[in-house]
């Protein structure tokens, strides 16, 4: 916890306190009342809706002393850097803007020709079509009134600017400098950064070069053709999401040919098995990815891989076979990998945004050569740069990221789907699932004001048109799901047969179009009539409309527009967190769990190698526990050996 952000919470805290006790006047600050005013003014510091239950308990009848003390409190926290935007005049303004737009139908609003022209933007290629999002020009007005009531311009220099933005772990957030040109300067505590990310990039290009040509070879004298990267959450999901864009890209499926890239993330020994399946120590190179290099799955697996390795090779082959990737130099060594086997990165790097540190960048250099990599590093920092810059009624990350807001806040829609039209995005959903969840699923506001909204979406989602065929009935017919629309105007792959009336892509992007306006339409009783659909079919086949989406359009899909699309989600994510006025970057959500497996784990040891029973857990999970040792009784403890998954899955690719 950094310091200076509590103290700033304090004081404000106390600020409030002077300003209550100053507007209610001297009857509220006798003995018996101060402590609970104290309570509302520090724990809920600038909520006026906090302020209004707390008069109200209070016996306050003054109504007009009451009011005053409102608009007070109100003006003194909207002048603050730590108000909650739900007290802003801009999220009162949108939330009786919802009662206009309930008036309006997308059917109708999509014919509004100079309504669509606004709202369809582009930059540097992409295509960001807003027409079908619930929203009129001046809904977009009241959204860059949000906009600049939460200082989103102001967050967006801090954060470009190296600024500790995360303030919960005392940490900046520059990603974004990760794809930095070489001569770009960014600093952070008044160094530039760019150098030293150039530094590890470059010591990349030159390592990847040594294996892929032959020149590194294995214990055995072995080029190392293979390669299994382990790591889990941000050290797997967007390295897995690039690996499956670029895997059928021509280009970079020729620079990978007679190579495999692999992934074990989980701890699960069936995922050692699907990793390991069909690959040879000998020509094996294993990359340990954890930025802290503590994550116990990671490590476990770690420590299984160097196993497999060293039962085959013998010890000293780890520091042919084994390199790793790492904010944690110290634990690299100490696991055994040299030093100069390592690839570091930095603190100011958050997990589900290190795709772009060796994070990412060794295993894909590694399978797709460095130059395709930098081609998606340069993809990605177009984006940053637009986004740095762009006016924010042009920006696109920030137009997505207010039309998120829009629908969660406002509109109430907490989840989305995220829908590429091509197969090679099958795994941005995944992806964006944790930079956006493990990003914005919090529950309190960056100084610990407990949150009288929701922030963060439900996100899910699946290629189509293999989505079609299973959820979209809810999205059509059930529940409002703002979708994202994601197609791709020249396909990686052709396929066209002579006679068909569209090629494959074609076919595919037929769907792409239909949908959204399927969801945007409609279906009336009146169109439904005139087909002669029987009466008692009418309720079942009539479809609303009105179900929002948006569209995003690429020239292609190649590391560059991979790089680009990443960047659009990021900072989107971060406008999202920003306007929600919550700390994006921090995840201490995921911690209770850890730390209750752990309690787990050393009771289950005992219960096998020393028949201690088990203690301090709930009756539930006591008997399944109990079940479940039972159940297991086929293990061989205290005396284990080292047993592997055999290799199952012969011919088996992932
Ligand atoms: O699940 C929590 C988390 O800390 C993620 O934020 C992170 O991406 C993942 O674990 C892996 O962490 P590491 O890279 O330190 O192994």
């Amino acid at each position: 916890m950094q310091a200076p952000a509590v103290s700033a919470v304090q004081q404000h805290r106390q600020h409030c306190l002077i300003a209550v006790t100053s507007a209610f006047g001297a009857r509220l600050t006798t003995p018996a009342v101060a402590p609970v005013l104290r309570l509302t003014s520090g724990l809920l510091h600038n909520s006026c809706w906090s302020l209004r239950r707390q008069a109200r308990k209070l016996g306050v009848n003054q109504r007009s002393r009451q009011a005053h003390a409102i608009s007070q409190i109100r003006t003194e926290a909207m002048a603050s850097e730590h108000a909650l935007i739900s007290e802003s005049a801009a999220w009162e303004a949108l939330k009786k803007h919802v009662k206009t737009i309930e008036g309006t139908h997308l059917r109708e609003l999509l014919q509004d020709q100079e309504r669509c022209e606004e709202l369809i933007k582009e930059y540097d290629g992409v295509v960001v079509d807003l027409s079908r999002q619930r929203v009129v020009h001046e809904t977009i007005i009241k959204l860059l009134k949000l906009a600049e009531e939460a200082k989103l311009k102001e967050k967006i220099d801090k954060m470009f600017d190296g600024e500790h933005i995360n303030v919960t772990e005392n940490r900046a957030v520059l990603h974004a400098a990760l794809r930095a040109p070489r001569d770009e300067v960014i600093n952070c505590d008044g160094q530039n950064v760019v150098p030293s990310v150039w530094e590890v990039l470059d010591k990349i290009n030159s390592f990847s070069d040594q294996i892929r040509s032959g020149s590194w070879l294995g214990a055995t004298g072995k080029p190392l053709t293979d390669v299994v990267a382990i790591g889990i959450g941000g050290s797997f999901l967007g390295p897995l999401f690039v690996h499956t864009a670029f895997q059928t890209e021509p280009t970079c499926a020729l620079a990978a040919k007679g190579r495999r890239l692999r992934f074990l993330a989980n701890v699960d020994p069936i995922d050692v098995a699907r990793a390991l399946a069909d690959l040879q120590q000998e020509t094996t190179l294993v990359v340990i990815v954890s930025k802290t290099f503590t994550t116990a799955e990671t490590m476990l697996n770690a420590r299984t891989v160097r196993t497999w390795i060293t039962s085959a090779l013998g010890t000293e082959a780890v520091s042919k076979h084994m390199v790793a990737v790492s904010t944690n130099l110290k634990l690299v060594k100490e696991f055994g990998i040299d030093p100069a086997n390592a690839f570091g990165f930095w603190d100011w790097v958050g997990g589900r945004y290190s795709v772009c540190s060796a994070v990412g960048v060794l295993p894909l250099a590694l399978q797709y050569g460095f130059g395709n990599v930098k081609k998606f590093l340069e993809g990605a920092w177009s984006i940053d740069d637009h986004f740095r810059s762009a006016p924010l009624g042009r920006n696109l990350p920030v137009l997505l990221g207010l039309m998120s807001v829009w629908n969660v806040s406002f509109l109430g829609c907490p989840a989305r789907a995220i829908l590429p039209y091509c197969q090679a995005l099958a795994k941005l959903a995944p992806h964006i699932q944790q930079v956006s969840m493990e990003s914005n699923g919090k529950g309190v506001s960056i100084d610990g004001v407990p949150l009288p909204y929701g922030t963060g979406e439900v996100d899910f989602g699946e290629p189509g048109t293999n989505g079609q065929h299973s959820f979209y009935q809810l999205i059509h017919q059930g529940r409002v799901v703002p979708c994202d629309f994601i197609g791709i105007i020249k396909s990686q792959q052709s396929v066209y047969l002579k006679g068909e009336q569209v090629s494959n892509h074609d076919e595919l992007m037929c769907n792409f179009f239909a949908q959204a306006d399927a969801l945007a339409f409609g279906k009336t009783r009146e169109e439904l009539l005139a087909e002669k659909v029987p009466e008692e079919l009418i309720p079942h086949k009539m479809f609303s409309g009105n179900r929002q989406s948006l569209s995003i359009l690429l020239p292609n899909l190649t590391p560059y527009t991979v790089g680009q699309l990443l960047a659009l989600y990021e900072n989107r994510v971060a406008v999202q967190g920003w306007i929600w006025g919550i700390n994006s970057f921090d995840q201490w959500g995921v911690e209770l769990g850890k730390s209750l497996a752990g309690k787990v784990r050393t009771q289950m040891n005992a219960a096998r190698t020393k028949g201690k029973p088990l203690s301090g857990f709930n009756y539930s999970t006591t008997t399944l526990l109990t079940r479940y040792l039972q159940g297991k009784t086929q293990l061989l403890y205290p005396d284990p050996h080292d047993v592997f998954p055999t290799n199952i899955l012969p011919g088996h690719e992932k």
